[in-house]
């Protein structure tokens, strides 16, 4: 038919238009990229001490209370019970930590302190090594400052699990993870504190989706934001420190933390996998759009706007080039490893019209579909048992 060619346009049209808006409504911008508007969005309540977020939902007690009805859920809880481990006694706090030392010793392991890369007439041309260093610095300070901010997301997101998961399995694992949890954001503000050289308020990113996540009423919501999308991205965020690294404290910190967070990232996969088999399409749609929209404020945030603006440079100018380093988007890619296989794993990424692959497609993050999911890996994890101080 002649109209055909003008029709197939008009919907592809019509497609467009409806994408965008989606686009607007779940991250609150047409372009995913659109750099001005990931700027646009700062922190501005920076010296309050408490933040309140609203919720509405719904406690649920069950009656029944038969242990092992979820085997895989049991195994992990029986498993955290003994996996505990003392964040005062088991870290060596006694080590000496010398920041700049420790900047320059991981600078020289990935290219020196420039990365070797020319900066003729950017923001960074007048910087020698003092600047980069004290760079260093402010990106260590911000980096760990952002992963306490989100252990203590973690800490709440898991007492609402306890409060509003139906299954008895999954409540008393939860109960494990609450403690986990606490023991981490312990760990990470005692490192900050005694060792580092200051703090940094939470990232507005990582506040928004923290908000989000605790402002949506259903439980597996608070799963499929925590435990799947923050935890997958911590679990291969605290990886490439853990392997980067010179300084030994924070290697075993990390090490400790991580053996912890594989079995979180695993509660997440058991708990979902079912569940997610009853929903409808409609249902599993608002899942997939929950998850993109994570992904994208997890990927801002990583952009360190605020250390650029405390070092004085243009942030926008600043972040142009960073974009455009030669191994960002490998950088990027590599934290979204954990997430993309466990999305597949849930069926959120072919459910419907394979709505969120045609989404990691565009982030760049598909290729890790087929790589190791978290729900055997925690295994692997774990400590050995010669490996805490205290055992
Ligand atoms: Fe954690
Ligand atoms: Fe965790």
């Amino acid at each position: 038919m002649p109209e055909t060619a003008e029709s197939d346009a008009a919907i592809e049209e019509a497609h467009k238009a409806i994408e965008m808006g989606s686009n607007i409504k779940l991250i609150g911008r047409e372009e995913v990229n659109d750099l001005t508007a990931i700027l646009e969005v700062s922190n501005t309540e920076v010296d309050a001490a408490v933040h309140a977020v609203k919720s509405n939902y719904d406690t649920i007690f069950t009656w029944d209370y038969e242990k092992g009805a979820r085997p895989k859920l049991n195994r992990l809880y029986e498993k955290a019970k003994t996996a505990m481990w003392n964040g005062e006694t088991d870290l060596p706090w006694d080590t000496d930590v010398d920041q700049e030392a420790v900047v320059v010793a991981n600078a020289m392991n990935q290219g020196g302190l420039n990365a070797g890369m020319d900066l003729t007439g950017t923001p960074f041309a007048l910087w020698g090594d003092k600047e980069w260093i004290s760079f260093g610095v402010e990106s260590q300070n911000w980096t760990l400052s952002q992963f306490m901010h989100g252990e203590q997301g973690a800490l709440i997101c898991t007492a609402r699990i306890v409060e509003n998961v139906p299954w008895i399995d999954a409540k008393y694992y939860a109960a494990t993870q609450v403690m986990d949890e606490a023991r981490h954001v312990e760990v990470f503000a005692k490192y900050l504190d005694t060792k580092l050289s200051g703090h940094y308020p939470i990232n507005a990113h990582l506040r928004l989706l923290l908000d989000d996540i605790i402002g949506d009423s259903r439980w597996d919501m608070t799963y499929l934001g925590m435990q799947i999308m923050v935890e997958g991205l911590a679990l291969a965020a605290f990886g490439f420190m853990h392997m980067l690294t010179t300084e030994p404290l924070l290697k075993q910190l990390l090490r400790y933390v991580m053996s912890d967070e594989a079995r979180h990232v695993a509660f997440g996969v058991l708990s979902l996998q079912d569940y997610y088999k009853e929903l409808s399409q409609a249902e599993l749609r608002e899942r997939q759009e929950f998850a993109f929209e994570a992904a994208v404020r997890m990927r801002d945030r990583f952009l360190q706007q605020e250390v650029f603006d405390r070092m004085g440079v243009p942030v926008k100018d600043a972040l142009e080039l960073v974009l455009k380093a030669p191994d960002r988007n490998q950088f990027q890619a590599l934290l979204f490893s954990k997430i993309v296989p466990n999305c597949k794993k849930l069926g959120l990424l072919d459910a419907g019209d394979g709505w969120l692959r045609t989404k990691f497609s565009e982030l760049g993050v598909i290729q890790f579909e087929d790589m190791a999911g978290t729900d055997e890996e925690f295994e692997m994890f774990a400590l050995a048992n010669g490996d805490k101080r205290s055992a």
